[in-house]
């Protein structure tokens, strides 16, 4: 990981928690000391419900809140949805784009994933959006082709590194305890750097590139150590502060 790129860990909480889960928030916080924030960002997503809550908890702390999704537009008719507006005024900082879940859930295409992290850069968010092959496609050996796809639809062409983090998720490592190799994700990271500086030119070095899938304590030094791997999101383990701060652990490691 080149020295310009701080390491982002990312927790995703997917449809998971309740008002109750203040307390969790509250021991990530606490747990997230000088030692740690000197050497990584923290964010939490949680679940749209607990955005406010979160970001008055946060409020001075070095932990900053983000959601998982937004619409494309700043307001309107559109029942249920919440713009990246509203999430910013909520106290979110950052908003994930394209994760599969809603790719796949909710038929996200690239072109409407490309829109709601406009929307993001629009709403001054960080836009956190999501890449990655399934079982099926890795197995076809498309993974670099899809994931360049994905990459190229995905990514408006106003993206910075300040304001854009790509998320690399293996369709098939998420929730299911399985992992590329080191060398595997390194391969993919590789190719998705070079994409950006071929569009972005020179300054697309310092975007970000995470990886996801499956990332716990017992493989997070592997993964998050590799060249090229920026931080991560997290899943499951980013629901309980002792298991994310773990994993936060290894960049103390030297
Ligand atoms: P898990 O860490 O639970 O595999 O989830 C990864 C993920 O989808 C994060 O966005």
């Amino acid at each position: 990981m080149a020295a310009a790129r701080r390491p982002l860990l990312a927790g995703n909480w997917k449809m998971n928690g309740l008002s109750t889960s203040i307390a969790e928030l509250a021991r990530i916080i606490e747990g997230f000391d000088a030692a740690l924030s000197a050497r990584v960002d923290l964010l939490v997503c949680p679940p749209a419900t607990l955005i406010a809550a979160f970001a008055e908890r946060a409020k001075g702390c070095k932990v900053a809140i983000g959601a998982q999704d937004c619409h494309f537009e700043a307001a309107g008719a559109f029942t249920g949805d919440l713009s990246a507006e509203m999430l910013r005024d909520a106290g979110a900082s950052a908003v994930i784009a394209g994760h599969s879940e809603r790719r796949a859930g909710h038929g996200e295409s690239d072109l409407l994933v490309r829109a709601k992290a406009e929307a993001a850069l629009r709403a001054g968010l960080l836009a956190i959006v999501c890449v990655g092959e399934t079982k099926a496609e890795r197995e076809a050996g498309r993974t670099l082709e899809v994931v360049g796809r994905q990459l190229a639809g995905s990514v408006p062409d106003q993206a910075t590194p300040q304001g854009l983090v790509l998320a690399y998720e293996p369709v098939w490592a998420i929730g299911s305890g399985l992992t590329p190799t080191p060398a595997d994700v390194i391969e993919v990271h590789a190719m998705l750097r070079a994409e950006l500086a071929r569009r972005f030119g020179e300054k697309a070095r310092a975007t970000r590139i995470l990886y996801g899938g499956s990332v716990a304590p017992r493989n997070a030094a592997g993964l998050l150590k590799a060249a090229e791997v920026d931080g991560a999101l997290v899943g499951g383990a980013s629901l309980k502060a002792s298991e994310f701060l773990s994993i936060a652990k290894v960049y103390l490691e030297t």
